[in-house]
């Protein structure tokens, strides 16, 4: 018997039950510690690519294929969403993360009345960072910042 085998056989083997519990609580214990980072991945926020230099004209263009229905032409808000040109989405109190976990995750009904946002599939971090900065620019123009 090698020596590995018979050490494991010391904490788990199983005719000898008072060390069964010692052995479930390491197993328990090793068990949360794979699982753990993988359900943090879930809540990370997604990032763009290091040294993207986001552009508001592409953002634009992402931004009324994807986002205007809901949030309006022009940032103004619609029937079913909420402009981004409102205190509300200023950078201070809505930051760029926000913006990937709306889109990755989508958001909970807080400040308003239209109901929940879903996930917006079919966008990159960088896709998102390019709406961002679009509205970040169109914020400024209104004086939101
Ligand atoms: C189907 C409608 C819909 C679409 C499409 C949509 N949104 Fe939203 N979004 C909403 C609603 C409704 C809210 C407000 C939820 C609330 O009451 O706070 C919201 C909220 C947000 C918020 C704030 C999230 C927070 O943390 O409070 C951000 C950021 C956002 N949207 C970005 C986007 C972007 C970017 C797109 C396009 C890629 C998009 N949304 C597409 C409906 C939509």
């Amino acid at each position: 018997m090698n020596k590995t085998f018979s050490q494991s056989r010391a904490i788990c083997a199983n005719d000898r039950y008072p060390r069964l519990p010692l052995c479930l609580l390491t197993l328990v214990i090793v068990a949360m510690a794979i699982s753990l980072p993988a359900a943090a991945q879930n809540i990370q926020v997604p990032q763009p690519s290091p040294g993207l230099m986001p552009n508001p004209a592409a953002g634009k263009a992402l931004y009324d294929k994807n986002c205007a229905s809901c949030h309006g032409n022009n940032l103004q808000g619609s029937d079913k969403g909420p402009p981004m040109l409102s205190k509300i989405y200023e950078p201070s109190h809505h930051g760029d993360a926000a913006f990937q976990l709306a889109v990755r995750s989508g958001s909970r009904a807080h400040h308003w009345k239209f109901g929940d946002m879903p996930p917006v599939p079919g966008l990159s971090a960088d896709d998102v960072a390019q709406i961002t900065a679009y509205v970040r620019l169109e914020q400024r123009k209104a004086g939101i910042r």
